[in-house]
């Protein structure tokens, strides 16, 4: 079971160098896997955060949709509390910065349901006006322009500035820009762009601190001027009878800042790129753009599948498609191979925004109890973006120098250049 090297494709997923590749050339290598060997074990990624040694032990990756389903959705027997990402993490930083996601019920639970309902889908729906006002701003801010990059005017900001107000800083402010860069950089650590001369652990490091320091200070004014927001609910929330300390909290955010931030902000440009890429399916959304954007999205989210990975680990010896995991084993969830599954998604390479089954995609999990808080936010933010640019600079094209980043749990977006017509030219 331990993954074929004589493959005609590189399946060596543990190499840097593979998550340097493009996405595209990556997913031959998850297409022969699901094809040949769904299941298989790998040598231990070539981790910079901690250098694996002789004693460190590789994964199983699984590529099959259903099997991600399978493992996603039950936690008895695949647990989140050794570790949620293919990389080990010093302990330390991995609570600093997790918090309920490298948790299992009932912690989880617990946690998590202090904030579920500020992010419900009821809930949500009311900040719909003032998410699509927030994205014809930024599209305002920039549409004189004409060119740039995409990432740096508008995809970063969307989310940026919308998460502001939920940990309640000023969306322009100082803090907020803090929350935005450090949520990207965090979570590219294996890339030297973001890393800037520094090793991956200082990057993630110091990144998460960022978001900490902007979150600790919130809180501390909400304890002293309590509000009907987010960070008063989670300072005033009691967990195991007592208020959470000062580095639950900020761990709390550092999850947050970063789930909601980089998330967005990638999905949002990978959309472009994607109806850049296929004019057809750009122009059977201009041509009735309300009725369509909410398929298209899930198809982009499908196609693109900005969270790639998520990890297990077993807690008791099983099998999977007949293959023996032993308890304490590691389990990859592929997403990004799910999501092009011939078997649930016909002509899955193609971008097809009428899909039926779209939204079957794993890009906000696998349905199990860490499926995405923040789903329905996510799609709204897409939404109101992209009606504001397809409305305002629809001929808005890609130029060169797209770049995604090194990186094996984001499908990140480096950078984007694109050019538009602005509207006064026209
Ligand atoms: C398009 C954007 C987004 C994508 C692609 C995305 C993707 C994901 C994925 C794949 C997971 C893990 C699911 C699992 O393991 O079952 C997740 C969890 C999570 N997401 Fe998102 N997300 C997005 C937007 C957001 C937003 C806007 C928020 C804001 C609150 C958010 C907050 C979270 C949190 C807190 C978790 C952990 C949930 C838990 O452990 O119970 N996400 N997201």
């Amino acid at each position: 079971v331990t993954v074929r090297t004589d493959a005609p494709v590189d399946t060596d997923l543990s190499a840097r160098t593979f998550w340097a590749k493009p996405f595209e050339e990556r997913e031959k290598t998850f297409a022969w896997l699901r094809d040949n060997q769904p299941v298989s074990y790998h040598r231990p990624y070539e981790s910079t955060l901690v250098p694996p040694d002789e004693n460190t032990p590789g994964f199983w990756s699984l590529t099959k949709h259903e099997d991600i389903k399978e493992v996603s959705r039950n936690q008895d027997l695949f647990c989140s509390v050794k570790g949620v990402l293919m990389e080990d993490f010093p302990e330390v930083v991995q609570v600093a910065s997790s918090s309920f996601l490298m948790m299992d019920d009932p912690d989880h639970n617990r946690l998590r349901s202090i904030v579920s309902r500020a992010f419900t889908p009821k809930r949500t729906k009311t900040m719909e006006d003032w998410i699509q006002e927030t994205a014809k701003e930024l599209v305002d801010e920039i549409v004189d322009l004409g060119e740039g990059d995409f990432c740096e005017l508008f995809a970063k900001h969307l989310p940026g500035r919308i998460f502001a107000h939920f940990f309640g800083v000023d969306a322009r402010s100082e803090e907020a820009h803090q929350v935005m860069e450090a949520a990207e950089r965090m979570l590219a650590w294996d890339d030297p762009r973001a890393a800037a001369g520094r090793d991956a652990i200082t990057t993630f490091a110091e990144e998460c601190e960022r978001i900490h320091d902007v979150a600790l200070a919130v809180a501390e004014d909400r304890r002293e001027n309590p509000k009907d927001d987010l960070v008063t609910w989670v300072v005033q929330a009691e967990w195991e009878g007592e208020v959470m300390d000062d580095w639950e909290v900020a761990s709390f955010f550092s999850l947050l800042g970063s789930a909601a931030n980089d998330t967005t902000r990638h999905s949002v440009a990978h959309a472009v790129r994607l109806f850049d890429e296929n004019p057809d399916q750009k122009a059977l959304l201009l041509e009735d753009l309300d009725g369509r954007l909410p398929n298209a999205i899930e198809e982009v989210l499908r196609h693109s599948t900005p969270v790639m990975h998520f990890r297990r680990t077993a807690t008791a010896d099983t099998q999977i498609r007949g293959v023996d995991i032993k308890e304490g084993d590691k389990l990859v969830m592929w997403y990004c191979s799910g999501d092009r599954d011939e078997e649930v998604f016909e002509d899955a390479a193609r971008f097809d925004i009428l899909r039926a089954n779209a939204k079957h995609h794993l890009a906000f999990g696998a349905g199990g109890v860490h499926f995405c808080i923040g789903a329905a936010l996510g799609r709204l933010m897409l939404q109101a973006g992209l009606r504001e640019i397809y409305t305002r600079i629809p001929d808005i094209t890609l130029t060169e120098g797209y770049e995604i980043q090194v990186n094996n749990f984001m499908h990140g977006v480096h950078a984007m250049p694109v050019r538009w017509t602005p509207p006064r030219s026209t």
